[in-house]
């Protein structure tokens, strides 16, 4: 169904004013846009402004914005502890109440009752389908997943989501406004429990959970190993990416031989990384994997992988003592 939305988002309003909720409004105020901001519980809204003046103080004394733009940001932001007036003459609704189906459910349904035919919605969930969300509302249409991070004003990226029953145009509207006006990184994903950033997550904590549980490793040992090696190898190539360096058939023959000693099938890959090996594409070794290097000899791109990774450690400090 074709739906009716403004131009441009102006005015907006935040409901729920926790951690995630006032870092929200504080880039919506940052973005030009009006804030109103509501919380159920009186005592969270007295503390809004006193936050979002030291997160500002913050960026400031990091050279991310300037003097002056700081008091016409928190000009934007309205404390509004009425619902019905706080979303009654919103462009854009950002839901950041607690991690709970039906209480998102019920303060949609309100907010739906009160706010324009025209008004988009958007929930800051980090793990609960959208689809779920929206089953109760009588436009689903104009519901769209934003999965922010944590410190919203900090963190470059947003998950969007994309409900069985959202509209395109409500979610390119969404895209538009999260990357041209708050200058935001934006990811699109089917609506799924968890969405990536969560699913990966959860995957990780799953099995550092068994690691510690069977008594392989402690706390500090998992976290050593992922802040000195898995963090920065996956955050120059991310794990697909990796992959290919390693050489697919190797990852192959690991993940069969975990799958039996762990007598786990989680463990064994994928069909479609199965065919893609025995397709002969093996990685940088043969030019192709799971991404394509044209032109690159795998010497070449493994000299290339050193100096980046190398660059990488020396900016965070990790790399080798050895001289
Ligand atoms: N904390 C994180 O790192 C993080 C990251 C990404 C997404 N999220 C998601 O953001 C949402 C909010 O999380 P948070 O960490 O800011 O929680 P929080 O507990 O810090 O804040 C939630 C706020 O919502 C208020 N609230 C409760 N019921 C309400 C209602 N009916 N109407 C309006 N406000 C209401 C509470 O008073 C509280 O101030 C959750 O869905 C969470 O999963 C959290």
């Amino acid at each position: 169904m074709e739906l009716e939305l403004l131009n441009s988002i102006k005015r907006t309003t935040v409901l729920g004013a926790g951690k995630m909720g006032h870092g929200i409004a504080q880039v919506f105020a940052q973005a030009g846009c009006a804030v109103e901001v509501y919380d159920i519980d009186p005592k969270a809204l007295e503390h809004v402004k006193d936050h979002i003046k030291a997160n500002l103080q913050f960026l400031l004394n990091h050279k991310v914005i300037t003097k002056e733009s700081i008091p016409s940001t928190l000009s934007r932001i309205n404390l509004e502890p009425d619902f019905d007036a706080a979303v009654s003459k919103a462009d854009l609704i950002l839901e950041a109440a607690p991690e709970r189906l039906d209480l998102k459910r019920d303060i949609f349904t309100k907010a739906e009752a009160v706010c324009s035919t025209k008004t988009i919605l958007t929930s800051t969930t980090s793990v609960i389908r959208v689809g779920d969300i929206a089953e109760v509302l009588q436009k689903p249409e104009r519901l769209v997943g934003t999965h922010w991070m944590n410190p919203p004003y900090v963190l470059p990226l947003v998950e969007i989501i994309r409900a069985p029953k959202t509209s395109e145009q409500a979610l390119n509207h969404v895209k538009t406004f999260l990357e041209k006006q708050c200058g935001k990184r934006t990811l699109i994903c089917n609506d799924t429990p968890g969405f990536i950033v969560n699913r990966l997550a959860g995957a990780i904590l799953k099995e550092a959970a068994i690691l510690i549980e069977e008594g392989v490793a402690t706390h500090l040992e998992i976290d050593q190993a992922w802040k000195e090696h898995l963090g920065p190898v996956f955050l120059q190539y991310g794990p697909f990416g990796n992959l290919d360096y390693i050489g697919l058939d190797v990852i192959v023959l690991a993940a069969k031989y975990l799958a039996w000693a762990l007598d786990d099938d989680q463990y064994k890959l994928p069909k479609w990384l199965e065919d893609t090996v025995l397709k002969g594409d093996l990685g940088i070794k043969t030019g192709k994997g799971i991404y394509e290097y044209p032109n690159q000899s795998p010497e070449q791109l493994q000299q290339k992988r050193a100096e980046e990774l190398l660059e990488l450690l020396q900016k965070v400090g990790l790399e080798s003592e050895l001289k």
